[in-house]
C-alpha cells in the first residue's frame, strides 16, 4: 500500500485514546495525523496535553508528541484533516451520540469505542471474527444520515470478549443458558492504581451498567439484519455479575453453560482451537493468528501469564470441566483495553477498509 489512510483520534489524551496512539504506531495502513480532545487540551502539543497522564507501558510515539491537539467539538475542522476517526471521548451518552453523527455527516467514518450507539438499530456492533456481515447494515444507516461515505460502526463492551467468542465457537452445540461472573481490571474504568489507590487489596461488587451490557450485547452480536436493522438473537440467555478486582489489565470470566446438544470436552476444545474468521482469512494487520487458545494447565489462564496472548488480541480459555448443575464450565480471559477497546476498534477499521467501507477521501 503506497498511501496510508489519515486517521484522527477523538479523545486522544485519555486512556483508550493513548492505547489507539500506541497500537497505531507503525501501522501499515493507518497514520495518526490528528489528535483531538476537550477544549482544556486544545491548542497544546499532544505531549503537553497528556503531561503526566501517559498510562501505556511503552513510551509515547515520537510522531505524535508535537501534534497540536484539536478541539473535538470543532467537527468540520477536525474532519477536514482525516479520512476517518476513532472515537474514545468521554462525554455524556447524548453528547457522544450527537457528535459521532456530526462526524459521520461530514462524510467521515467513525469507528467508536463508546457505548452510545451500540443499540442504534442501524449501527453495526462488531467483533470481526464473529459478525462482520453486520457491516451490511451501514447502507441503511447512510440512507438515514443522508451520507455517501460517512457512517458509525462500534465495537462491543470489554466484558463480553472473554466469553462471547467462546460461545460463538460452540454454536453448533446450541448453548441456551449461560451464567457468567466477570472479574474486571481497573483500566476498564480508565484508571491505574496511582489514580485509584483504594482498589489495592480490594474488590468492589459493582460496575455501573456493566451487567446489562454483559447480558445483552452478545445477543445483538449474534443477531440478524431485518428490514435495515439489527435484530438481536433470543438465545443463549445470559445472566451476569460484574466485579471490579485489583488487576491493572485483563478481564477474567467464570462461565457456566447449558447446551441442547451436549458436546464432549474434546469437541469443545477442538471447536475453540479451530475457530477463526475474516481477520484470520484476510490476515489483517492486527488479527491474532490464533483467536482463541485453550490451556490445559489447571492454573491457567492467569492474568500475568496470558493477558498479552497474541499481543492482547487473543482470548485464553482454560479449566473446562463438567458441572453438577450446568453442562460445562470454563474460565476465559481477554485484554480489556486491547481486544476489549482500542485493539478491537482497530481490527473493525481494518475489516471495514478491506471490505471497501473506508477509503481515502
Ligand atoms: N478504559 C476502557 O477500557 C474503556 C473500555 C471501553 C469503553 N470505554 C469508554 O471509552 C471512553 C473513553 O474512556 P477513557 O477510559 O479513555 O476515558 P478518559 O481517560 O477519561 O479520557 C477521556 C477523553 O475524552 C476527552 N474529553 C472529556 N470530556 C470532553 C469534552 N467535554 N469534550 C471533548 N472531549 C472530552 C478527554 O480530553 P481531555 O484530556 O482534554 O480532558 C480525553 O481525551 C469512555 O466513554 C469510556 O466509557 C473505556
Amino acid at each position: 500500500m503506497s498511501e496510508k489512510l489519515k486517521v484522527g483520534i477523538l479523545g486522544a489524551t485519555g486512556m483508550v485514546g493513548q492505547r489507539f496512539i500506541s497500537l497505531l504506531e507503525n501501522h501499515p495502513w493507518f497514520q495518526v495525523v490528528t489528535v483531538a480532545a476537550s477544549p482544556r487540551s486544545a491548542g497544546k502539543t499532544y505531549q503537553e496535553a497528556v503531561g503526566g497522564r501517559w498510562k501505556m507501558d511503552t513510551p509515547m510515539p515520537e510522531a505524535v508528541k508535537d501534534l497540536i491537539v484539536m478541539n473535538v467539538n470543532e467537527v468540520e475542522k477536525v474532519a477536514s484533516t482525516v479520512d476517518f476517526v476513532f472515537s474514545a471521548v468521554d462525554m455524556t451518552k447524548e453528547e457522544i451520540k450527537a457528535i459521532e453523527e456530526e462526524y459521520a455527516k461530514t462524510e467521515t467514518p467513525v469507528v467508536s469505542n463508546n457505548s452510545a450507539h451500540r443499540w442504534t438499530p442501524d449501527v453495526p456492533m462488531v467483533i470481526p471474527e464473529i459478525n462482520p456481515e453486520h457491516f451490511e447494515v451501514i447502507k441503511h444507516q447512510k440512507e438515514r444520515l443522508g451520507t455517501k461515505r460517512g457512517f458509525i460502526a462500534v465495537k462491543p463492551n470489554c466484558s463480553i470478549q472473554s466469553y462471547a467468542p467462546v460461545l460463538t465457537a460452540w454454536k453448533e452445540f446450541e448453548p441456551y443458558e449461560v451464567v457468567a461472573t466477570t472479574y474486571q481490571a481497573i483500566s476498564g474504568a480508565g484508571k491505574t492504581f496511582k489514580d485509584w489507590p483504594e482498589m489495592e487489596h480490594n474488590i468492589i461488587p459493582y460496575i455501573g451498567g456493566e451487567e446489562e451490557k454483559s447480558e445483552k450485547e452478545p445477543l445483538r452480536i449474534w443477531g440478524t439484519i431485518q428490514n435495515g436493522e439489527i435484530v438481536p438473537a433470543k438465545e443463549p440467555v445470559i445472566t451476569c455479575q460484574c466485579v471490579r478486582v485489583p488487576i491493572l489489565n485483563g478481564h477474567t470470566a467464570a462461565v457456566f453453560v447449558k447446551f441442547r446438544k451436549k458436546p464432549t470436552k474434546e469437541q469443545l476444545v477442538n471447536a475453540l482451537r479451530e475457530f477463526k474468521g475474516i481477520p484470520q482469512e484476510l490476515q489483517l494487520p492486527s488479527a491474532p493468528k490464533q483467536f482463541i487458545q485453550y490451556l490445559e494447565e489447571d492454573n491457567r489462564p492467569q492474568v500475568t501469564a496470558d493477558v498479552d496472548f497474541e499481543h492482547g488480541m487473543g482470548v485464553s480459555v482454560g479449566r473446562l470441566r463438567e458441572d453438577t448443575v450446568y453442562d460445562w464450565k470454563f474460565i476465559g480471559l481477554s485484554h480489556n483495553t486491547v481486544r476489549g477497546a482500542a485493539g478491537g476498534a482497530v481490527l473493525c477499521a481494518e475489516t471495514l477498509k478491506a471490505k471497501g467501507y473506508i477509503q481515502a477521501k
